[in-house]
């Protein structure tokens, strides 16, 4: 039985950054894990609260009865409500439990979103660079993801979103902090976006819903806040999950919460429970359902990933590689140096993560993220790793 066309081509375009992650595990096993410097995936080393750890001790040691059984496919009624309290802090806006759907991760928690409001042929929009799974999940729900390139300083280019927002438009992804380039956008700018929205409306018809995609938004630096987006635009939903903050990534623990003010929030959650049960999912993972409603307000230090920033860019400096400076997320976002004279395409992405392999580095070029010209590195490794990649970014770079 053949694999259908869809998925064959889908394969084979896809995932530079799980192909680099894998390829960086054989390398690890070839040359010595010391020896070869992964930037590729955003698996944070932080280790979860400890918290966590105490929590799958005593649910496992004196686990209550029908603890791994079926429940509501929203989630426990105890989790959701731990989750409205979060989002009712981010948003500046009260949000009730029954507003809130446990997910399966962000990535489930946004298949369910875009099963739940997508039709044969929908365009999702979102600002390039951007998180390549997206354009995957638009497809699984019958939709096509159309990219609008950000400004040169990565924030949102509303004026180019609006004009490209039609009767076909169902959704716009958002993701502050943002993987790859780590921009966080402002609260200016996000009041400008609803406004957008607001006038594409009356244009089209059709409500655009706005997706805030927020896995990273505690992971900020400088004492940057990430603006809420339920006030400026009513018709949107926040995505989220517990993958980046709590360093709990393998456990696929997010959750979906919609907007109060939208009109339809009742029928949106509706659908959104509906979607995440028959997608398969059923419900979010019940043990650490458990646990994110007990921990999800637990303090974690991140100044290590400022530290590591610092530490790789400062390096980055030496070898001579310009870059976008993070304002949150772990992720740098960098551009392929200028060639030497006589070398071919001087901004061929993929041919310089080549070149960075040949010394044991691993990125991600940029094509895969919608923008060429581009890489990025994820620099939630060690510091020993980072330190230990000095001389090879020199290297990479001076034989470029
Ligand atoms: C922007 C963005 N959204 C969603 C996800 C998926 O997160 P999760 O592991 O919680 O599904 C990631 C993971 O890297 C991401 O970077």
């Amino acid at each position: 039985m053949p694999v259908a066309s869809h998925i064959s081509e889908a394969m084979s375009s896809s995932s530079f950054i799980r192909r680099m992650f894998e390829e960086g595990l054989m390398m690890k096993s070839r040359f010595g894990a010391d020896n070869v410097y992964d930037f590729s995936i955003g698996n944070p080393d932080l280790e979860p609260p400890a918290k966590v750890a105490r929590m799958l001790a005593e649910l496992g040691t004196n686990p209550k009865p029908g603890q791994h059984g079926y429940m509501p496919n929203a989630g426990y009624p105890e989790t959701r409500a731990a989750m409205a309290k979060k989002v009712s802090g981010e948003q500046g806006v009260e949000v009730s439990a029954d507003r809130v759907v446990m997910g399966v991760g962000a990535a489930g928690a946004m298949n369910s979103v875009l099963k739940a409001v997508l039709s044969h042929g929908d365009e999702v929009l979102v600002s390039a660079p951007f998180f390549p799974e997206y354009a995957h999940y638009a497809r699984n729900h019958g939709g096509n993801l159309r990219s609008i390139p950000s400004r040169e300083d990565f924030s949102l280019d509303i004026a180019s979103i609006e004009a490209a927002i039609s009767s076909k438009t169902a959704a716009l992804i958002i993701n502050s902090p943002n993987n790859p380039t780590g921009k966080i956008y402002t609260s200016e700018d996000l009041a400008a976006l609803g406004a957008a929205l607001a006038r594409a409306k009356s244009r089209t018809g059709r409500s655009v819903l706005l997706i805030a995609d927020e896995p990273y938004r505690e992971i900020v630096y400088d004492n940057r806040k990430v603006a809420p987006i339920f006030p400026v635009w009513a018709d949107s939903v926040v995505v989220s999950s517990f993958a980046k903050n709590l360093s709990l990534p393998g456990e696929r623990i997010g959750y979906v919460a919609v907007n109060p003010g939208c009109a339809w929030a009742q029928e949106l959650t509706d659908a959104v429970i509906f979607c995440t049960r028959v997608i398969g999912y059923v419900n979010a993972p019940a043990t650490f359902q458990r646990i994110v409603a007990e921990c999800w307000d637990e303090k974690v230090d991140y100044s290590s990933y400022l530290k590591r920033r610092n530490l790789l860019t400062g390096i980055l400096d030496e070898a001579g590689i310009e870059y976008a400076v993070p304002e949150g997320a772990f992720y740098l976002f960098c551009k392929v140096p200028e060639r030497r004279a006589t070398a071919g395409d001087s901004a061929d992405d993929g041919a310089f993560c080549d070149q960075l392999k040949a010394h044991h580095i691993l990125g991600v070029p940029g094509k895969g993220f919608g923008k060429p010209g581009w890489f990025r590195l994820a620099y939630c490794v060690s510091e020993k790793s980072i330190t230990g990649s000095r001389d090879a970014f020199k290297n990479a770079r001076i034989e470029w």
